[in-house]
């Protein structure tokens, strides 16, 4: 028999998902680990947790599957994207990773756009200079930890360290080398343009290769660690969203993704590339070699649902606990008894800013027409309902620029509820399906890897073969034309605040830092 192991090393966990060569799942382990946020907008993760987590999860599904390693013909890793990991002397991290949903360094991408030139700079990295990017987080290091930056010997993103930690190989591929804004977008490979301009040495950087490629094999002494042994071939692999676009099947013009994660991201196929003038949307390299997507992200999507629970609902978690149940199937219920358009509450879900549409780091969230008559299930509601509002912001820029597609594949954690699909179906108007791929992350990389190691022809037809179409949900017209008014007051909302925000992030940075 053969075997693919995808590891998937996201914001909150690892999950490390063994899969036979059909896509079934045949072990699967996660490890979590925290998220510190030392101030407003900052974010930052350890990245031994990640390495940590990658050990204990790879274990822990070698000793449930009981197979023998050495028919894992190959591994594939996908990671939250952007996050800056800096290696010193002994190859060891010289600070904690400044991860992508930080908001700080909103100076640092004026300096970028100076010093590369705007339009140049979407001209070669596809997007405008932006604060959840990796360019912008080495420029902020450069700037206010010179000492560290001084000690870097090597910048990694955050699967890319642990590749580094299970081949010893300094590596990274397409999709996520795409996010750190230093990538020659339409090229392919490093920008020696933007690099000199941001005086980055090239040499910091690992090699680039497209995704389904071999980068290396595991090590005597990862084997070791993680209970694999020597020689398995580790392929590129991808950043999470390619990653789960491709265990979601989304390999093809007009085949289109919304992710509900920590994240909620809207995710489009694209054959030959496309560039939003205004940089309202990414535009990437995919992990389906020689073709590009585009995406639309909502900064705090799975993460508003988590910070509600949470803060505001810590009973239904542990009266879920005792009833060994999981408590977003709870919560859910809570939310689906108060009506659509939670009794007239509307949330803006910018926790952490936002990039689709806004391109905004100072923005916050807000709950808006919020009255005495409210209750927690209206909040709750409304949280799930102004995610939406926002990615359905997302699904209208990619529509824009001409991908129209017939459906749109639920992913991601959200997708497991059935409330939250329909509220997409009826804000988006459009027809909402699910597949078999409930590992998407884990198997597109494990996908990724059957193509390198050859257990695969290719990424597309991989993808035909396992990944199935199966449950959907339509519009329901009585909620239409409620959803179209209350998502105008939604777009309106932002602009009557936008000089607010600017104003709350100045009192924030002068008295609350
Ligand atoms: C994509 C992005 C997120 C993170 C975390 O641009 O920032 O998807 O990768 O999920």
């Amino acid at each position: 028999m053969s075997y693919l192991l995808g590891i998937d090393i996201g914001t909150s966990s690892t999950k490390t998902v063994l899969f036979n060569t059909s896509g079934e799942v045949m072990a699967s382990a996660m490890d979590v680990y925290p998220l510190y946020q030392p101030r407003n907008g900052w974010a930052e993760q350890d990245s031994d947790d990640w390495w940590n987590a990658v050990v204990t999860s790879v274990k822990e599904v070698m000793a449930k599957s009981k197979i023998n390693p050495k028919d894992i013909k190959g591994i594939g890793l996908s990671g939250q994207m952007h996050g800056l990991v800096m290696l010193g002397k002994e190859k060891k991290p010289i600070r904690r990773s400044i991860i992508w949903c930080d908001q700080r360094t909103a100076l640092e991408c004026e300096q970028i756009t100076s010093l590369v030139g705007a339009e140049k700079l979407i001209e070669i990295t596809a997007n405008p200079a932006l604060t959840g990017f990796t360019a912008s987080k080495i420029i902020w290091i450069k700037n206010n930890e010179p000492e560290i930056y001084a000690k870097c010997e090597k910048i990694l993103l955050p699967k890319d360290y642990i590749r580094f930690k299970l081949t010893g190989e300094f590596a990274t591929e397409v999709s996520d080398g795409s996010g750190m804004q230093l990538l020659d977008i339409p090229k392919r490979k490093w920008s020696d343009y933007v690099l000199d301009k941001l005086d980055i040495d090239i040499n910091l950087l690992g090699k680039v290769y497209e995704s389904p490629e071999i980068t290396g094999v595991v090590t005597k002494e990862a084997a070791e660690l993680c209970g694999l042994c020597e020689g398995i071939p580790v392929v590129g692999g991808a950043g999470d969203q390619a990653a789960s676009a491709i265990g979601n099947g989304i390999v093809k013009s007009g085949v289109v993704s919304a992710t509900i994660g920590t994240s909620g991201v809207v995710f489009a196929h694209l054959d030959n590339i496309a560039i939003d003038k205004k940089g309202r949307v990414h535009t990437f390299c995919h992990a389906v070699p020689g073709a590009w997507h585009v995406m639309g992200v909502t900064q705090s999507a799975g993460l508003s649902y988590k910070w509600f629970r949470d803060n505001f609902m810590t009973a239904e978690k542990f009266t879920a606990d005792q009833l060994e149940t999981n408590p977003n199937v709870i919560i859910d219920k809570i939310a689906g008894s108060s009506p659509a358009g939670a009794n007239g509450l509307i949330y803006l879900p910018y926790l952490m800013g936002e990039r689709t549409p806004h391109l905004d780091a100072d923005c916050r969230g807000v709950f808006f027409g919020l009255s005495g008559m409210h209750e927690k299930k209206d909040l709750l509601r409304a949280v799930m309902e102004g995610v939406v509002f926002s990615m359905n912001d997302c699904l209208g820029i990619i529509r824009e620029m001409g991908t129209s597609p017939s459906f749109v594949y639920a992913a991601g954690g959200g997708a497991n509820s059935p409330l939250w699909r329909q509220m997409m179906a009826d804000i988006m108007n459009i027809e909402i399906a699910v597949n078999n791929s409930t590992e998407s992350g884990a198997l597109g990389v494990a996908i990724l890897a059957g193509v390198g190691s050859g257990v695969y022809k290719d990424v597309v037809s991989a993808c035909d073969s396992i990944i199935k179409r199966q449950d959907s949900q339509i519009c329901q017209e009585k909620n239409r034309n409620l959803y179209e008014e209350m998502y105008k007051i939604y777009g309106n909302l932002y602009k009557s605040l936008k000089k607010d925000f600017v104003e709350l992030a100045k009192i924030n940075q002068k008295f609350f830092v």
